[in-house]
This record gives structure tokens, C-alpha cells and sequence, in this order.
């Protein structure tokens, strides 16, 4: 039982560190299309078993991708890198235009090698964290009803947010989005402990 205990122990103080060693840096340090490539190596899965479906999107990506480097200070202001030391894991975004009653939370991805460590959660609360930083009271975020996003919609509401509505994609009315919405009065305190 000591033993479990010791080893469970050294396991969390791993995670911990981990957690502890993601940094963000801005992609304006990185060339054009490291967004997309991001995008698609996150979304590869899903592309790869519905093409007919998903494929599309990866034009909306190269266009995102251009619009984050074309506006580095709006759109691309708005984009962080996250790494653990040199490796690039993944990285986050937001939109805080409707502030300050709402902050959109963006596109976010964690590399599939990457995955289930905590940092797709480490991230999304650094993007809470700007968004409160800025004086928005309330992140929305939108995910899918697909069972491809059951992690994201884990991480929401793992991070705090409660689900507020359902409806069909208008992309493809066969598939639903699902809202998400949480207030950021007490997120620079949930950050920094
Ligand atoms: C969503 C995503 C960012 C999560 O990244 P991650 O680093 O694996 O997430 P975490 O390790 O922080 O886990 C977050 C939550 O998801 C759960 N989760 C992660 N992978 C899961 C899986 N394969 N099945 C079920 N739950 C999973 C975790 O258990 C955790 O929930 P918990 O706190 O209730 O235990 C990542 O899966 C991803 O990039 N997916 C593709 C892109 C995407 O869906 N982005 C969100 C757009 S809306």
C-alpha cells in the first residue's frame, strides 16, 4: 500500500511538472503555416475517417493560418505556441472582440503524441487566463456532438464551463454543436494556484 502510494505520489509530481514546464510563446516567432500544420496533424484522425465531412475544413485553416500572420496585431495577437522545452505540443487561441461581456474561445489542439498528459486543460485555462487579463467576464466556447470531441468536451467541462445549448452545425445540419459558457470572475485566482 506504501508502495502505490509512493509511486502514485511520484506520478502526480511528473504531471505537476510538466504542467509546470508549458510555456507559450507567440507564433510570430515561427513561420506561416505552422498554424495549419498544427490543425491537421490535430484533426488528422478525424479527416483521415470522414473526408467527405472534415475535409473541407482544412481550407478554413490555411485561411486562419494566413489571417494570424497577415494581422499579427489583432487575429494574431490572439494566438499562442505551447511547448514543454523545445517540443511544440500544440497551441491556443481566442477572440475577445464582444469584451467586456464575452471573450470566444478559438481554436485549440494538442498533438495526438501529447495528448492526455493535462495540457490540453493547462492551455485552455492560459486562455481563460488572457481573456480575464483583458477584463472579459464570460468565455463561450463550441465544440461537436462527434465522439471525436468527447476530449474537448471533457476539458470544458472540466475547466468549469456548463453546457447551454445544442444545435445543428450549419456546415452540416446532420451534425449538432454543442455551447459551452463559464464566468471569469475567479479565474486569475484558479490560475495561480
Ligand atoms: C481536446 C484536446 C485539446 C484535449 O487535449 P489533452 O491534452 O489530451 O487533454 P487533457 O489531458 O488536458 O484532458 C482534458 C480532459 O479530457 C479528457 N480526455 C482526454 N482525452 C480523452 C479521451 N481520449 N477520451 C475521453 N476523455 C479524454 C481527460 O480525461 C480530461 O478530463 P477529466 O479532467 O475529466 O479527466 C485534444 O484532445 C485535441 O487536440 N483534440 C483535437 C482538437 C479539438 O478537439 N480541439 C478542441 C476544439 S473545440
Amino acid at each position: 500500500m506504501r508502495f502505490k502510494s509512493s509511486v502514485w505520489a511520484v506520478a502526480e509530481t511528473s504531471l505537476i511538472q510538466l504542467k509546470m514546464n508549458l510555456r507559450f510563446t507567440s507564433p510570430h516567432e515561427k513561420k506561416p503555416g505552422i498554424i495549419t500544420d498544427l490543425l491537421k496533424r490535430s484533426y488528422a484522425e478525424l479527416i483521415n475517417a470522414e473526408p467527405e465531412h472534415w475535409g473541407p475544413e482544412e481550407r478554413n485553416w490555411e485561411q486562419y493560418d494566413l489571417d494570424v500572420f497577415q494581422n499579427p496585431e489583432t487575429i494574431g495577437a490572439c494566438v499562442f505556441l505551447s511547448w514543454v522545452g523545445d517540443q511544440l505540443v500544440g497551441f491556443g487561441s481566442y477572440d475577445p472582440r464582444q469584451k467586456p461581456e464575452l471573450g470566444v474561445i478559438g481554436h485549440n489542439c494538442i498533438l495526438p503524441e501529447f495528448r492526455r498528459k493535462g495540457f490540453g486543460l493547462w492551455q485552455l485555462r492560459e486562455i481563460l487566463r488572457r481573456l480575464a487579463a483583458m477584463g472579459v467576464k464570460k468565455a463561450k466556447a463550441t465544440t461537436h456532438e462527434h465522439v471525436f470531441f468527447e476530449p474537448a468536451r471533457r476539458m470544458y467541462l472540466s475547466c468549469g464551463f456548463r453546457k447551454v445549448g445544442q444545435h445543428q452545425w450549419a456546415a452540416h445540419p446532420d451534425q449538432d454543436v454543442i455551447d459551452y459558457e463559464r464566468d471569469l470572475d475567479n479565474i486569475a485566482l484558479e490560475a495561480t494556484s
